[in-house]
C-alpha cells in the first residue's frame, strides 16, 4: 500500500489542508494555542470516543493533527480545511451531511457520528515533512 508525503511548510498556525491518501480525503492541520488548548481543557473521559490531543498527535508535536477527511458517520467529507470556513460549533470540523461536529482534536462532540476523525498511522520524516501509512 502506497505511502503519501506531505509538506508542512506552508501551512500556517490555524489553517488546515485537505489532500489525499489512499484515494481518501486526509486533513492536515496547523492547530495554534488557543485550539490545543481547548482541546486539552474537555476531560477526554466525557467524550463519545474518549481520546485525548496527545493521543491523537505526535510527542512534541501536538500542533500537527492528521486525520482521515471521512465522516464517522456515513462517510462525507466534513467542511473545515482547504474549503469553507463552517468548522461547527466546536471549532473543528463540521458534516454537513447531518451535522456532526468535531472538536479542535477532531473528535465527535455532536451529531450522528460514533467516532472520532480516524488518525492514520504518520510520522515525520523531518521537521516539516510527515509520511503518512
Ligand atoms: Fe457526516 Fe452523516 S455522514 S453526519
Amino acid at each position: 500500500l502506497a505511502s503519501t508525503e506531505v509538506d508542512l511548510s506552508a501551512i500556517q498556525p490555524g489553517q488546515a489542508i485537505k489532500t489525499t491518501f489512499r484515494s481518501q480525503p486526509l486533513f492536515v492541520r496547523h492547530l495554534t494555542d488557543k485550539e490545543i488548548a481547548e482541546a486539552d481543557k474537555v476531560d477526554a473521559s466525557s467524550l463519545r470516543d474518549p481520546q485525548t490531543l496527545e493521543e491523537r498527535t505526535v510527542d512534541g508535536k501536538k500542533q500537527w493533527l492528521v486525520t482521515m477527511g471521512v465522516c464517522t458517520h456515513l462517510g462525507c467529507v466534513p467542511l473545515g480545511a482547504g474549503e469553507g470556513e463552517n468548522r461547527g460549533e466546536f471549532g473543528g470540523y463540521f458534516c454537513p451531511c447531518h451535522g456532526s461536529s468535531y472538536d479542535t482534536a477532531a473528535r465527535i462532540r455532536k451529531g450522528p457520528a460514533p467516532k472520532n476523525l480516524e488518525v492514520p498511522k504518520f510520522s515525520f520524516t523531518s521537521d516539516t515533512a510527515i509520511l503518512v501509512g
